[in-house]
């Protein structure tokens, strides 16, 4: 049989590498293009038996239809998200498939991160001392201890992070549109709906995934239910959070600081090297000059661990569609999740 063809869109030398490493038990042949999937770049996959795609490659009904021209039928996300995927497009057309779970401690670790960098103003620190200036005023944080943490998606990511919070001794609010009452016993969680967690808490983290429904979750109204000092955390998506709303908040001191993994119109800048140009994004130009901001690049998933896992369930994911068998992985526009209704274990 000969080789399948894998072509790999927006890869870096890390995905590279990481896909080398795993592909030893599967022996596919590789194209990996730095390019992201555009309609111009989509007439590519003519030839290929798959294309392999991470989170800022917009999937749109225009390049479904190029990819389906070309022969494709399957697309295989690197990631756990799909809300850069049409699938009302892709429906019954392309077989989706993508890596729901990879390293939930990843995420969860740099949320934390991200949380105690800008307590302890750590970001401010590492620079002071670097310029010989060994002062500490500005730089008080407050203890973690009896403080209240508000997580919004208590699935994988969410339950790790409350778990680490737990171990800091907070008091954890949570919410989800499915509660998980047995582990909200089990560390301590109260589930409360929405207005109360923002009234309530002292840090808010997003773990919820980009739908409908979540997209401008946090906007100038729910932020005037927060307490001014509130610290919010997004490693979600950056559409969870009405970026514009955020500057407002921060310049007039209605919101404490701010730890963003995710930006709204990230797939214009992160992953690349903007350092000598001009960046002409002015919210994200802005954001980053607040010294209660901490920005990261969508690194919340970046561990060894988690691009191993990733590598292989991608793999592993295509060779199930290569042989036939169930996608226990694939996300299809009726079911929205992994797909559960599948006949014979996949979409159509
Ligand atoms: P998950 O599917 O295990 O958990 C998501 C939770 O959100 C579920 O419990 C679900 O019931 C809940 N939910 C769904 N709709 C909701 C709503 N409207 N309001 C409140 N809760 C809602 O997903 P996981 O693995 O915990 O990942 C969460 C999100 O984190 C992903 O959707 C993805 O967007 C993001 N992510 C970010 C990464 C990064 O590197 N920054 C890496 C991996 C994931």
């Amino acid at each position: 049989m000969s080789q399948k063809k894998i072509l790999f869109y927006d890869a870096k030398p890390y995905d590279q590498a990481s896909f080398e490493v795993a592909n030893a038990a599967y022996r596919f042949d590789f194209k990996f293009l730095r390019s992201h999937l555009t309609e111009d770049t989509a007439v590519i996959a003519k030839g290929y038996d798959a294309i392999c795609l991470f989170v800022n490659d917009h999937l749109t009904a225009s390049i479904a239809d190029i990819l389906v021209e070309n022969t494709i039928s399957i697309v295989a996300l690197r990631c756990a998200g799909y809300n850069n995927i049409d699938l009302h497009a892709a429906y019954k057309r392309l077989h989706v498939v993508r890596v729901p779970s990879y390293s939930p401690y990843a995420v969860a670790e740099h949320a934390t991160a991200l949380m105690l960098a800008l307590n302890r103003k750590t970001h401010k620190a590492y620079y002071r001392t670097r310029d010989n200036n060994f002062t500490i005023n500005g730089l008080m944080g407050f203890d973690m201890r009896g403080k209240t943490a508000g997580v919004i998606g208590t699935g994988q990511i969410g339950k790790v992070l409350m778990q680490i919070l737990h171990g800091f001794g907070m008091t954890i609010l949570a919410y989800d549109k499915f509660p998980d009452r047995a582990f909200a016993e089990q560390y301590g969680v109260r589930y409360v709906e929405l207005d109360e967690l923002y009234a309530e808490s002292d840090i808010i983290s997003l773990h919820c995934p980009l739908t409908k429904e979540t997209y401008h979750l946090i906007n100038e109204q729910t932020i005037n239910k927060m307490k001014p000092t509130v610290m919010l955390i997004n490693t979600g998506r950056g559409q969870l959070i009405d970026s514009k709303a955020l500057v407002d908040a921060l310049r007039d001191k209605r919101v404490g600081a701010a730890g963003l993994d995710v930006y709204e119109e990230e797939s214009d800048y992160f992953f690349e090297d903007f350092s000598t140009e001009i960046v002409d994004d002015d919210v994200l130009a802005r954001l980053i000059s607040f010294p209660n901001v901490l920005l990261t690049s969508h690194q919340a998933y970046f561990t060894q661990e988690a691009l191993s896992q990733i590598a292989t369930t991608t793999l592993r994911n295509l060779q199930e569609y290569f042989d036939g068998k169930p996608l226990p992985n694939e996300i299809c526009y009726q079911c929205g999740d992994t797909c559960r209704k599948k006949t014979e274990g996949r979409c159509f």
